[in-house]
């Protein structure tokens, strides 16, 4: 019997970094089109030193426990919200991710929303496919424009920034909030940090790009959507728990606001979810970094950290050094 590392992949990845993995490891790849059930991981988890996983495959305290030999979970994303990383922190079970590989490619696509949503694209779309299109028309689908308006970005990461570089480029002022000021990319005439508050009375279009976590969940909520401009735009490209569904379907119903979604809570969204219903909601499937480069990329990051944990080297993109530093310390006393 071979002695390489076992790992579990939990979803078919790009074909390049299973090609990789299977030169270093004895690897199961779980083949369906949906996550594998929950019974199903906990059982696969028993025997292997190495986990594979994705945004859809909770990693919590339980799963943690019923894997002995894990030694390393490596996310295929750049949010870890679905992994208790305290829990395998707390187990010696080194955690990573995918930073930076996918954030131009998330701008680009939270841009597509901002203008599918300001210039009404998708009811273009429905309106000629429909058969409604029967002359140019001087107030046909009139929207807004991007250039001059005001942008709202909330978390000042890699992601916000990309968007701040694309929306400047469209003439738009820029307000940010986050948890850290970036002094170095306040220059004349950039992006100025503000209070929540003030960001979300402000702006023409808010737009999300924070991790989801104790401090986000329902960020944005009834108050805060209350403070919203008449015909402003959310975007959120985040996570879906950072805006409360309830308060939004509302405010949606009652409010001249529009909300361009690519998360969701839940997710996905049952066929008779309340939001598929409002006109002033466009929702896509999570696919912000959705190209052929960036998923391809983004999996060979994952299978570098996971290999390098297994190596025994530290993952590049490691979230829990405190567990770095117990292997080490396991290994020297060895
Ligand atoms: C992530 O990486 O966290 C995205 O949501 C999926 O690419």
């Amino acid at each position: 019997m071979s002695d390489l590392p076992r790992v579990y992949v939990t979803r078919r990845l790009p074909q390049p970094a299973l090609d990789l993995l299977a030169q270093h490891v004895q690897m199961t790849v779980w083949p369906g089109e949906l996550p594998p059930p929950r019974a199903v991981l906990m059982k696969e988890v028993a025997e292997v030193d190495g986990l594979l996983a994705l945004l859809t495959d909770r990693v919590d305290a339980a799963l943690l426990d019923a894997a002995p030999r894990l030694r390393v979970v490596s996310n295929f994303a750049v949010g870890y919200d679905n992994i208790d990383v305290a829990a395998a922190t707390r187990r010696g079970i080194l955690v990573a991710n995918t930073p930076g590989v996918l954030a131009e490619t998330t701008a680009d696509f939270t841009m597509a929303l901002m203008l599918a949503a300001a210039r009404r694209v998708i009811e273009g779309d429905q309106y000629v496919k429909a058969g409604r299109w029967r002359t140019w028309g001087p107030e046909t689908l009139l929207g807004r424009d991007l250039y001059g308006a005001t942008i709202g970005i909330i978390g000042f990461g890699q992601i916000g920034q990309a968007v701040a570089r694309r929306v400047s480029g469209f003439g738009m002022r820029i307000l940010y909030y986050s948890p850290s000021r970036k002094l170095d990319v306040e220059v004349e005439g950039g992006p100025i940090y503000t209070s929540l508050e003030r960001l979300l009375a402000e702006s023409d279009i808010v737009s999300l790009h924070c991790p989801l976590n104790d401090e986000t969940y329902h960020l944005i909520d009834r108050d805060a959507l209350e403070l919203l401009k008449p015909g402003a735009i959310l975007v959120n490209t985040a996570r879906g728990p950072v805006v409360d569904t309830r308060a939004l379907v509302e405010a949606l119903r009652h409010k001249p606001i529009v909300a361009a979604l690519d998360v969701t809570d839940p997710e996905p969204l049952p066929a008779d979810h309340p939001l598929l219903a409002l006109p002033n909601a466009i929702v896509t499937p999570h696919i912000a970094s959705a190209s052929v480069a960036t998923r391809t990329r983004m999996a060979l990051m994952a299978v570098d950290n996971l290999l390098a944990a297994l190596r025994g080297e530290r993952p590049r993109f490691l979230l829990n050094p405190q567990a770095w530093g117990e292997q080490v310390i396991e290994v020297g006393e060895a």
